[in-house]
């Protein structure tokens, strides 16, 4: 397998082309953007992190019988993957009250929510990934009524795969984001499963151990995002 040109770079991730027109390696950065990119700052090592995060995390899901992209890591801080035609479409499940949930709704932060909420949002910075509903999907073309069941099913059976595997790690897994796309006509999972698009809490302290740590400027991200994984089983470079 050869990496050739660069086809996106985003704000956390570089996409490139491989002589397969069917892969894609995707080299994880140590940018980080909050804010829809309004902020932006490099921190060391957390290319390495994610890469290695997402790798087990993509392992466990495949595993467990949920189909992924992911094909297998290249190097620290590099994947190979299937090329997907992507699903502009953010699929976020809640087990606990936070953020855009908080801000928009004026729920109690840690509340619990039974059961977990679905929330659709469309990937379009510009835009602020303004909140969607499965009609708006519809009729705007961005998914089929099929597609998005699909990808709602999917988004609820890894949410019970991956709060057994924090729990186990005595860790609470409050929100997350997942995003589709099409491989050969089949919805499989993309992108990536880290800190940086979830969010992660000590079950005892309630602590944030995730990307809320760049947010709000609490200092020593990745330092939580390797002992969120050390905590389930990651080892690290
Ligand atoms: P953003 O585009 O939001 O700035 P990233 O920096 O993470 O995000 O860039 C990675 C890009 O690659 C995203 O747009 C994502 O949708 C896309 N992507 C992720 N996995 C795949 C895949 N398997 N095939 C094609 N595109 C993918
Ligand atoms: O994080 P924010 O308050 O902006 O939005 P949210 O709707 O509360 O986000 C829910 C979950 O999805 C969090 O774990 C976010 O990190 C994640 N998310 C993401 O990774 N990328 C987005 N564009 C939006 C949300």
């Amino acid at each position: 397998m050869e990496k050739r040109h660069e086809l996106y770079a985003g704000k956390a991730k570089s996409v490139h082309a491989t002589d397969d027109p069917d892969l894609l390696v995707l080299t994880f950065r140590d940018d980080t953007s909050a804010f829809d990119g309004e902020r932006m700052e490099s921190l060391a090592r957390k290319g390495m992190v994610n890469n290695t995060f997402n790798a087990y995390i993509m392992e466990k899901l495949q595993a467990a019988g949920i189909p992924t992209h992911f094909e297998k890591r290249l190097s620290g801080t590099e994947s190979l993957v299937k090329k997907l035609e992507m699903i502009p479409v953010e699929c976020v499940v809640r087990n606990i009250a936070a953020g855009g949930l908080v801000k928009r709704l004026g729920v109690e932060e840690g509340k619990a929510l039974s059961p977990p909420t679905f929330e659709l949002f469309l990937k379009d910075d510009a835009k602020h990934d303004p909140m969607i509903n499965e009609s708006l999907a519809e009729t705007f073309g961005w998914a089929t009524p099929g597609q998005l069941a699909e990808m709602k099913s999917l988004t609820f059976q890894v949410n019970e795969v991956l709060k057994a595997l924090f729990e186990e790690g005595d860790l609470l897994l409050v929100d997350y984001k997942l995003e589709f796309g099409l491989f050969k006509g089949q919805i499989v999972l993309g992108d990536e499963f880290s800190p940086d698009g979830c969010r992660l809490w000590d079950a005892k302290t309630r602590e944030k151990l995730d990307k809320d740590r760049f947010r709000q400027g609490l200092g020593g991200v990745i330092e939580a995002y390797e002992e969120v994984g050390r905590r389930i089983g990651v080892r690290f470079d």
